[in-house]
Formats: C-alpha cells, structure tokens, sequence
C-alpha cells in the first residue's frame, strides 16, 4: 500500500537545511530554509523542527552548517570551533538525546578524517544526507516489527506525534499506525490532543488523515473514559530518550496514559529507534526534562486563559517507568522485558 503524504520533514537541498514549519501546521504548509547555525538553535528551541528522530538530522545539518561558517583552514583549529558550535547547538533542548548522538556523530566523522577542512566539511553533509535516508529506512523497519503486535481491527490510542512530522518521515509510532493499516484497513487511531502544544491535534490527526486512516481526536483527560468502555485496544507512543532499564521519557501526559493502559490491562508500547536508548543513564531519575515557556499554559491562541498572576510550572516531558511498557518496538525488533538485559543485547547486536 502507498500512502498519500510522502512527507519529508526536513532535507539537505542546495547548502541549506529545509524543515517543515510545524509551529503553523495545519493552518498552513510552508517549508523554512535554515542557513546558519545560529537559525539552526532557534530551529530547533523554537519548534520549527521537533520530535526527537527530527531534531537529531536537524543537528546533523547544524553541524554541516557550522563547518561551513568557519573560516580557518588549520584543521586544529576548525575543529576545535566545530565541537563549540555543536555544543550550542546541542544545548537547544535538553531531553531528546537523538539531537546529542547526531551532533556527537558528525565531530566523530569531522575528527577521523584526514583530509583538509574542505573536505571535512564535504563528509559531514554526505553524513547527513545518509543519517536522513537511513532514518526512514529504521522507522520502516520499526513499523514492519510494531505491526506484528497489533491486533486485527484494533482502535490504537496515540499521544503527541510520533509520525513523519517527528522523523525524516513515515515516524515512529504513527509508522507502526501506518505498517499495520497496510496490512488490515479496519484498524482505528484516538489521538490525544496533546495540551500545551496540540501536536496531536494539529499534527498527528494531519499526517494521518492525509493518508486515509480513520482517526478521532480526543482530548487528553478522556483517554481512561474511552479505554473503560472497551475501546481502545492498544497504545503505541514515541519517546524522546529511553534510559538502559528502559524507562521512557515522552511528551507531557504519556506516562498518565501509561498508567491508564495498565489498570484497564491494555498493551502500551514504545516505539523509537536504538539511537533513542541513552545507554549512559541508568534509570528514568537521570533524564533531564525541559521546563517550557508558561506562555504555552497560560494562553491559547495567543488569549489568556487563566488569571494573571497564577502559579505555572510546564514540563515538556514526563517519565514512564517499565514496569507500565509492554514493549519497546526498535528497527531490531520488539524489546521486552527485563529490559537491562534486552536493551543490552539489541546494542550487542548492532
Ligand atoms: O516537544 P516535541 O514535540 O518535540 O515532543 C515530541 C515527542 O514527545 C514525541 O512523542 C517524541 O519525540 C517521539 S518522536 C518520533
């Protein structure tokens, strides 16, 4: 089966970066060429660009942006300004490690070449060119593995996007959604809105009715309503940086579905490529979570929503811990637990 959005969320095309502006999606479709490192931070800070495998490539070009910025041949030189550069643009956001194992990707390539900055610079587009090409190879494969594990005419709550506007394209989440609707057009999609930011409003329930998959928008408290009147059978989510015993850091409000899914005895699955998985931290406690703007609380649609001088506190992310994950679905297979040691073995694999 084709789908109708060949999306390409972001691309290396003429010496620029070229994303999809998501911050006015679904009202408009407009791309948005980022040229310097610079624009690249604010790309990226700003949500131009988001999702965790997107903001990884969009790293990747920060760094080929970089390379070009700087003017001194001395290769000792170059580089040193290039991991400064890489270290601001990595500072951007703080909790999606695919946005630190790219950029860390590119200076180990800058570093083993050995040629002259010219053409360290040339092996670091090509290397991006190849790390967006082999994104939506992986996602391919994770929705080839997720499908396996949804049953036939299953209706799949999902939360945020996870889908091709979170990826180079075809997604994660919303790639097993559309690997298994492939497969059996009978299946359904709730997509939680996803409060402050709607991306599940006005991003997932976008990507997939563009291709045809039957899907209802609810808001984010009705989830255990719906899952206690028998119809939800399954929840696939994305992640933005899963720590070695497998708990999964994702947008504010996963880990509420999570729990949800358990007391109703519903599957609740991961689904996110290995350069997702943060070998170096131990547990959930270690992941760092981004502490948004208030203004994304407190107005909608740029109106107040609340009383002036009210307390906000707005984390982008919250941690779902193991024990409520059924299954994390990687490009290797589906992960089950105990995940220290099946985490362990996929990387073994690589
Ligand atoms: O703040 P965002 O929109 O970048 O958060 C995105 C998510 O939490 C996604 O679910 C996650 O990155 C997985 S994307 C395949």
């Amino acid at each position: 089966m084709t789908f109708k959005s060949k999306i390409k969320t972001i691309e290396w095309t003429q010496n620029v970066s070229r994303m999809i502006d998501q911050r006015i999606l679904p009202k408009e479709f407009k791309t948005v060429d980022i040229k310097t490192s610079e624009e690249m931070y604010y790309a990226i800070k700003d949500m131009i660009v988001r999702g965790a495998p997107a903001i990884g490539i969009a790293g990747a070009h920060g760094i080929v942006l970089a390379a070009m910025e700087i003017k001194t041949k001395d290769k000792q030189e170059f580089l040193k300004e290039l991991k400064r550069k890489a270290e601001y643009i990595k500072s951007s956001r703080p909790t999606a490690v695919n946005l630190m194992w790219a950029a860390d990707k590119q200076i180990e390539l800058a570093e083993s070449i050995q040629g002259d900055t010219n053409e360290i610079t040339e092996a670091l587009k090509q290397n991006a060119i190849k790390m967006e090409n082999e994104d939506i190879e992986i996602n391919k494969k994770i929705g080839d593995f997720g499908s396996e594990a949804v049953p036939k005419g299953a209706s799949i709550l999902t939360h945020c996007n996870a889908g091709a506007l979170a990826t180079v394209g075809y997604g994660t989440a919303l790639g097993v959604i559309r690997s298994a609707f492939a497969k059996d057009p009978t299946i359904k999609v709730f997509a939680d809105e996803t409060r402050p930011r709607q991306q599940g409003a006005r991003l997932t329930t976008w990507e997939l009715t563009r291709d045809g998959i039957p899907t209802t928008l609810i808001t984010d408290g009705m989830c255990s309503y719906f899952m206690s009147k028998g119809m939800i059978d399954m929840v696939v989510v994305g992640a933005d940086r899963i720590a070695a015993n497998g708990d999964t850091a994702n947008k504010i409000g996963t880990y509420t579905v999570a729990i949800a899914a358990k007391y109703h005895k519903i599957p609740f699955y991961i689904a996110a490529p290995l350069s997702t998985i943060d070998i170096s931290i131990k547990s959930g406690n270690d992941i760092p979570i981004e502490e948004r703007s208030h203004d994304e609380v407190t107005h909608i649609n740029g109106d107040w929503i609340c009383a002036e001088d009210v307390n906000i506190i707005n984390p982008g992310f919250d941690v779902t811990p193991n024990e409520l994950i059924s299954g994390i679905i990687t490009e290797k297979g589906i992960l089950r637990p105990c995940y220290k040691t099946s985490i362990q073995n996929a990387f073994n694999l690589k």
